[in-house]
Formats: C-alpha cells, structure tokens, sequence
C-alpha cells in the first residue's frame, strides 16, 4: 500500500509508516505544492496533509485509490469533508494533544503582548537602555482585566486555566453554555458582550463560514479601547485589513497573532507595527506534541490500510 506524507513528520513516525508501507514524501524544507500534493497522492491509499494542504472535491476525485486523509493538525478546515464522506475516504485529525501546547503559545502572545516583551528587548538590544525608568514600556495590568475566550473547546479550557492563575476575570462566548466543569471558573456570555466588556480577546474557534471574518472592522469598533486580540485559531477569523486598522487608529491596544488570513503571506500593515507580535504559526510546535500527533496519524493510516475505522474520525464515509 502507497502513503504520500506531504511534509516530513518526526522521524519515529516515518520510520513506523515505512515498516508497513510504501511511503514517499513531500519536501522537508519548504511547502509542498498544489502539483506535487496531486502527483504525490494521486496514486497513494492514504494521504498524511497539512493544514496548508488543499484538499478540495476536485483533488479527491483526482485521487481514485485514497481511503484515509490523514490530517496532521487538529483544524480540519482545509478538508471538504463532505465531499470526502462521499467518495468512502475517512478524514481524520489530532485532537486533545496539542492543547496546553497552543494554550501556553496563546498565553505567552497574550504576556508579550501586555508588557511588550519582543519590543522592550529589541529596544535593550539596539543598545538602548540607559537605566531604569519610571515610564519605561509601560504596558497593560493582566491581573484583574478581563479575558473574552471566544470558543470554550479544549484549547479555550486550558487557556481560562492559565488566565485564572494570572487572576484573570474570564469570560467566553460560543454556540451554548458548558457544562459547569468544563467552564473553569469562566462566565458564558453573548458574543457581543464578550466583544464590548473584555481587555483581551483570545480567538479558539474553528474556521467554519459563521467565524469567518467574526472579527471585521466592525466588531473591532465595539471593542474597548485599547484591548488586545489573540489570535492562535485560524488567520480568517479575523479580517486582517480591519485590524491593521483598529491598530494603527490606536483603537486596539495590540495584537498577538500565530495565524493569518493568507499564510504564508502577513500583512505588511502588521510587520510594521511595534505593539503586534507575529509568531509563525507554532501553537502545536513543541517537540513532544509533534511526535504524539504524529502517533495518531500514523495509528489511523494503519488502521484504515487495515480495513479498520480510524480512532481520529471527523468524518463518515458513506460508501
Ligand atoms: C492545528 O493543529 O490545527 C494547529 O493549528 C497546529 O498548530
């Protein structure tokens, strides 16, 4: 049986899938891609994809023999997993494993953000510093301000963890309210009050077509002033050239931001200003994260190369 793995996942993994597989893969030192994805797949039984990966109607229908796109990321947006149900191919994801990994990325962007940590050190380091002062990088109190968690899933959960131990007020908003022992010590609130009442906003919803773009200039016009957004979901929630806006207005405070609305490609309105702190979309990238998503993706290619169900569906084959 043939996997394509789009990028190269740590090596135990690829050494497992080479036990049992004919195994090709993609770059290791850049993005795979379009072409190579389809050249790569089109002959494979399962596919391991990366959240940049494209996997649309017409590339499945192109990949006759696929039983398993095996999504190496716990967002799934980037699959049509209807059209994928509909041919018989599972999709599977990461889930659980990458949350206090991507919650402490949200809450070190949140922290940089506040007391403006990236830019007080390149102000040390351009040699800068003549000796402490009393209005030196003055930047936001944590302790006692609130934070709006929108989306109260795994990741939002271990977050409203972290902010109560800063002694954050959190509150958070989503589709209904959780069950109590799932709220960590968060209030459920109307998404627009979360937007009006919060000092910080982190984002931890999917990117589905009801998030896309929730945050638009016109929210951000609703937001307190001089509040501060984190971003560690998915870029398209988010309309970038609205928020370069509320920014450079001075409306919001900063912005903390691991994903954006065309990754690669970051708004240049965004490199240039001094309160936003950009990371390269790492929230799951520790070492021993990586290696357990790696775990499940290959668990879940050799189980459906077994003509077992997957583990980690979300989806289901029809046929
Ligand atoms: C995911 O798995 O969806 C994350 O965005 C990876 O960092």
């Amino acid at each position: 049986m043939r996997v394509f793995v789009s990028r190269p996942l740590p090596a135990p993994a690829m050494e497992r899938l080479a036990r049992s597989f004919d195994v090709t893969t993609g770059p290791a030192d850049r993005a795979t891609t379009a072409d190579e994805l389809l050249a790569g797949a089109r002959e494979a039984d399962a596919l391991v994809s990366m959240l940049s990966d494209r996997i649309d109607r017409a590339f499945l229908e192109a990949c006759p023999r696929l039983r398993v796109v095996a999504n190496y990321a716990v967002g799934v947006n980037n699959i049509d997993l209807a059209a994928a149900a509909a041919r018989g191919v599972w999709a599977t994801n990461t889930p659980g494993v990458l949350t206090d990994a991507t919650a402490d990325l949200a809450f070190g962007l949140l922290l940089s953000v506040a007391r403006r940590i990236p830019e007080s050190e390149r102000f040390l380091r351009e040699g800068r510093f003549d000796g402490w002062a009393p209005l030196l990088f003055l930047g936001a109190d944590v302790a006692s301000a609130t934070l709006g968690i929108v989306g109260l899933g795994r990741i939002g959960q271990a977050v409203a963890r972290r902010a109560r131990a800063f002694g954050m007020e959190v509150v958070y908003s989503g589709h209904r309210r959780k069950p109590e022992e799932q709220e960590q010590g968060a209030r459920f609130v109307s998404h627009d009050e979360l937007v009006a009442t919060s000092d910080f906003v982190s984002l931890h919803c999917p990117l589905t077509p009801e998030t896309r773009h929730l945050f638009d200039a016109r929210a951000f016009g609703r937001m307190k002033r001089g509040a501060i957004l984190v971003n560690t979901a998915r870029g398209p929630v988010v309309d970038e050239a609205a928020l370069v806006e509320a920014l450079q207005s001075g409306h919001l405070g900063g912005a903390g931001l691991d994903v954006f609305e065309d990754e690669p490609k970051v708004h240049p309105g965004l490199l240039a200003l001094p309160n936003v702190v950009l990371t390269p979309h790492t929230g799951s990238a520790t070492r021993g994260t990586r290696l357990r998503m790696a775990e499940m993706v290959c668990e879940d290619v050799e189980r459906v190369l077994a003509g077992q169900a997957p583990k980690f569906p979300v989806n289901q084959p029809v046929r």
